[in-house]
Parts: structure tokens; C-alpha cells; sequence
């Protein structure tokens, strides 16, 4: 085992837990949405809009098929986890943890966010039936569920690590 992945929906605290714990565990911290910002250039929302979502995802399991640094921790977008092979990286390559929030409490953090191309295009019944689609293959790829509901980001930290 390598690395630690940080896998689930928008909002859920992937980077904030991810830079926590980091700190915490003096390992190095890479963002996926940022690294891919870095390597292409462009922001999240461009690069949907110039390459449409496929070539985000794209870009998403390129990354993973690519990255060579050894222990560390990753914070992954909340939409890593629907491609297979996503999984399978993840799972053979690391230790992941899937961050568990309630959709009441992720809504109240991203409905205004408007650097998520996914929120900004989404009404929130969309939203919610998005996550409910999502869980299962978060549950499936992940090797441990970390309830986050009423826990502070260092109570989280302090959890996992
Ligand atoms: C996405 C989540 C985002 C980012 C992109 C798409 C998704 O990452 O990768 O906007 O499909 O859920 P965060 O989960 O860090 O917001």
C-alpha cells in the first residue's frame, strides 16, 4: 500500500481533509482537480468547456494512469470513482477512504459554487439523484466509509489517520 485516495461527492471535504492530513502525517498532498488544472493550464470550468465532460474524465483517468509519486495522499474529484478502471487504479495502488456527508449537508456547501461545471448545469433534484448514483461506487471502490456528519475536518483527520 502507497498511497491514500480520498474518494466522494462534491462538497464532501476531500481537499480540506486531504491537506489536513498531510500536514498531519508530513506526507505530500496532491489535488487531482488542481494538478490537472496546473498540467493543462486552464481552470475546471474551461476545460469542460473546451473539452466537454468526457475530456475531463479523460484527463482524470490519464492522471492516475500516470502518477508516479509514492506515498502521499489524494484528494480525487467527486466524479473519479464512475469510471472502472478509476477503481481499479485506486484500489491497487493505494488505501481509499470514502468520505460519507448527507446530501442535505453537500448541497448547503456547493449550491453556490460556481467553479463546479456539474452544479452550475444541475438543478438540485439532479444533484441528489446524481448522488445517489454515485454512492454505490464509491461504497464499492473504497476500502473504508468515513461517516463526516457532526465531525469537525480535524476530528475527520484525526480519524483517518
Ligand atoms: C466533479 C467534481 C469536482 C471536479 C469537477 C467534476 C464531479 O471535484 O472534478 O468539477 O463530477 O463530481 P470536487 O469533488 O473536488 O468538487
Amino acid at each position: 500500500m502507497k498511497r491514500v485516495y480520498l474518494v466522494g461527492f462534491m462538497g464532501s471535504g476531500k481537499s480540506a481533509i486531504g491537506k489536513r492530513l498531510g500536514t498531519l502525517l508530513n506526507l505530500p498532498f496532491y489535488d487531482m482537480d488542481t494538478e490537472i488544472s496546473n498540467q493543462t493550464g486552464m481552470t475546471i470550468p474551461q476545460i469542460f468547456e473546451t473539452y466537454g465532460e468526457e475530456g475531463f474524465r479523460e484527463m482524470e483517468t490519464e492522471f492516475l494512469r500516470n502518477f508516479q509519486e509514492g506515498y502521499c495522499i489524494i484528494a480525487t474529484g467527486g466524479g473519479v470513482a464512475m469510471r472502472e478502471e478509476n477503481r481499479k487504479i485506486m484500489r491497487r495502488t493505494g488505501l481509499v477512504f470514502f468520505l460519507n456527508s448527507t446530501f442535505r449537508d453537500i448541497w448547503r456547501r456547493i449550491s453556490t459554487d460556481i467553479n463546479r461545471p456539474i452544479v452550475q448545469r444541475s438543478t438540485r433534484h439532479e444533484l441528489e439523484r446524481l448522488y445517489q448514483k454515485r454512492k454505490p461506487l464509491y461504497l464499492q471502490c473504497a476500502h473504508f466509509k468515513v461517516e463526516t456528519a457532526n465531525r469537525t475536518l480535524n476530528e475527520i483527520t484525526q480519524y483517518i489517520a
